[in-house]
């Protein structure tokens, strides 16, 4: 599947999110192995905390659907929907700090790094990096090794 495809996919995940109090609409779309694709947007509440990132929902889906170590590549996109109901906005959208620690849990498990499309939400511009970029010395299964 392309990037543009896997793009396209999380920016229309995006137009679902439930975004009332920032009105920054995100979504992501993961790629298995086996090339499903599974989808999450944000979804925020009036208790401003418990807000839900487009990753994480993206992450429990595809944990549901063939599990978090067989995750091929990842897509975000984030911006305001524009007056055609389209997703909109110039900066690509880099995944926050705790959703990179939830991605780095995937990568470890699988044993492979694993690239991220961080898109625009007008999804003309976008940056490729890899979970080990985006999370250098991060923190997960393997660093348990010496626990009791
Ligand atoms: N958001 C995400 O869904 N993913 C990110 O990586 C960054 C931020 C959401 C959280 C909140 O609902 C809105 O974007 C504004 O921060």
């Amino acid at each position: 599947m392309s990037d543009d495809s896997l793009v396209e996919q999380a920016r229309q995940a995006a137009l679902r999110a439930y975004a009332p109090y920032s009105k920054f609409s995100v979504g992501c779309a993961i790629l298995s192995l086996d090339g499903e694709v599974v989808v999450g947007s944000n979804m925020e509440n009036a208790c401003y905390r418990l807000g839900v990132c487009a990753e994480i929902a993206a992450l429990n889906a595809a944990n549901q659907a063939f599990g978090l170590d067989r995750i091929a590549r990842i897509a975000v996109a984030g911006g305001h929907i524009g007056a055609d109901g389209m997703l909109a906005g110039d900066g690509p959208v880099t995944p926050c700090g705790g959703c990179r620690q939830a991605f780095y849990e995937a990568a470890d498990l699988s044993g492979r790094d694993i690239e991220i499309v961080s898109s625009n939400g007008a999804g003309t511009d976008a940056i490729v990096s890899t979970i080990r970029t985006l999370l250098p010395e991060g923190f997960g299964p393997a660093s348990l090794k010496d626990a009791g």
